[in-house]
């Protein structure tokens, strides 16, 4: 299959996959389970573990890190469970690659540091697995983005990043509520990651969460590596959980696309006054100069003429919010107020309605229909369709509804607006990983209730 059928056939099977009725669709031929492997078991790899554990359709067959810490809390959870124990890799950064290339995994889930993503998706490609779920964030430079693309177009595969916040339930209300129409044209859209990771990006070493400033080798879990990138890189370096959500909205990759892109970066001051806080002024840390600014303006401009705005905010006392805002021509929401507002719709004039009346009614179709198997999974609930799309896909032996051009185009902000903040604030070209396809391929997300 060449380049353009892989692009062609990845859209138009999920859309039709999307829209069975459950009773036509198959199990996959000769084995019930779904044989899974599991690329990193720290914060968010066990989130995956759990949520792999309480499926019957899965079975785990290796797990993989290079941390016994988190290994040990991983084999407690599974000796928990029933379930048996699988094989573990481990020992040297590399054994993943002994556990793709022996185990032949369906499919394989990663959720290491960002910079393992790329060569973890392409080396489990390359040893023959058909199905790879990335964490967020799938390379570091943009070259990293397009060798991802292209070695799943060369291995006929399915890469699936792992963007939980397209299934959380408020976000999908509003995506069936897009596309009755119900906000007219879509015109304007905002979203980000404003969330104060000051405590995920220090600890003390025996704490995941707070308890000091240490970073690096000194600390656990992201404050292990992810610090590192703030004090290195200067840009939006987590966009999709705002993107995603968005990017659904008004069909990116699928009848529209980006064109370009201009992030503007705050002065950055977050990170140092909290180890000065925390740590006091003599601590080493203090002396520390971090690159990334404190609150990264990314703006967007579609094909289609809508405008997004996208933000990065981490570093400084901020309680969460991802700032949606989708803005069309008959209303908007915006999740910070949770308000929506519809014009001769809603109850008063100018006035905003409580979001959640009309996310009663608007409910999407999956959340309707899995609501009870979301009890318990993580970031409420959302966390389990995520899951649930990626396993259902490989079942099915069809593209993953969220598929590489989508990780590629999301993922790839982080570089460009590095290299816009680099060059002044220029305004950057928005490459197009579909090589043109994007104005035959059709919307495949979250169609109907299957997955
Ligand atoms: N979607 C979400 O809501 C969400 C939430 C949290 C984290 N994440 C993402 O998940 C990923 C992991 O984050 P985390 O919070 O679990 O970090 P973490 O540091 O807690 O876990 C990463 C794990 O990867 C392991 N690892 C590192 N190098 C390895 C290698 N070469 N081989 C095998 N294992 C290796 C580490 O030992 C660690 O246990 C990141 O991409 C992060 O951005 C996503």
């Amino acid at each position: 299959m060449n380049r353009k059928e892989f692009v062609k056939t990845t859209g138009m099977a999920a859309a039709a996959l999307a829209m069975m009725p459950g009773t036509q669709l198959f199990a996959r031929k000769g084995t019930a389970k779904v044989r899974i492997a599991l690329l990193g078991t720290g914060e968010r790899g066990r989130n995956h573990l759990d949520l792999l554990l309480r499926r019957d359709d899965v079975e785990l067959i290796a797990i993989c890190d290079v941390d016994d810490r988190v290994l040990k809390l991983s084999r407690e959870m599974i000796a928990k469970s029933g379930k048996p124990m699988p094989e573990i890799f481990t020992g040297d950064p590399y054994a993943w690659k002994k556990l793709v290339e022996t185990k032949k995994p369906d499919g394989v889930i990663i959720a290491t540091p960002w910079e393992w993503h790329k060569p973890m998706i392409i080396g489990s490609l390359e040893a023959g697995v058909k199905y790879v779920g990335s964490e967020v964030i799938i390379g570091i430079s943009l070259q990293d983005h397009w060798d991802v693309v292209k070695a799943a177009e060369k291995n006929n595969a399915h890469v699936m990043m792992l963007e939980n916040v397209c299934y959380r339930r408020d976000v999908m209300a509003v995506l069936n509520m897009v596309r009755m129409g119900m906000f007219g044209e879509l015109i304007h859209l905002q979203g980000g990651y404003q969330h104060d990771l000051r405590e995920v990006k220090f600890n003390d070493g025996q704490h995941v969460y707070g308890h000091g400033v240490e970073y690096g080798e000194k600390a656990i879990s992201e404050a292990h590596w992810r610090t590192e990138h703030s004090v290195h890189r200067n840009g939006d370096l987590y966009p999709t959980h705002g993107i995603g959500p968005i990017a659904n909205y008004i069909n990116i990759n699928r009848g529209n696309r980006f064109i370009s892109l201009c992030s503007f970066s705050s002065k950055a001051r977050g990170l140092h006054n909290h180890i000065v806080k925390v740590g006091g002024p003599d601590h080493p840390n203090a002396k520390v100069n971090f690159k990334l600014g404190d609150v990264v303006t990314t703006s967007i401009n579609c094909v289609n003429g809508e405008t997004i705005l996208l933000q990065h905010d981490t570093d400084l006392p901020r309680p969460y919010s991802l700032g949606f805002r989708v803005q069309g021509t008959e209303g908007l929401w915006m999740d910070v107020n949770k308000s929506i507002y519809i014009q001769d719709k809603s109850a008063k004039n100018d006035q905003w309605d409580n979001a959640q009346v009309w996310f009663d009614k608007y409910d999407h179709p999956l959340w309707k229909r899995w609501s009870k198997e979301t009890a318990g999974a993580g970031h409420g609930g959302m966390d389990f369709f995520v899951i649930h799309s990626f396993i259902e896909s490989i079942k099915r032996q069809q593209p993953t509804p969220l598929d590489v051009y989508d990780a590629a185009t999301w993922s790839a902000i982080s570089p460009l607006s590095e290299t816009s903040i680099e060059l002044g604030n220029q305004t950057v070209e928005f490459p197009d990983f579909t090589g043109g396809q994007w104005m035959y391929r059709k919307p495949v997300f979250s169609l109907g209730d299957e997955y």
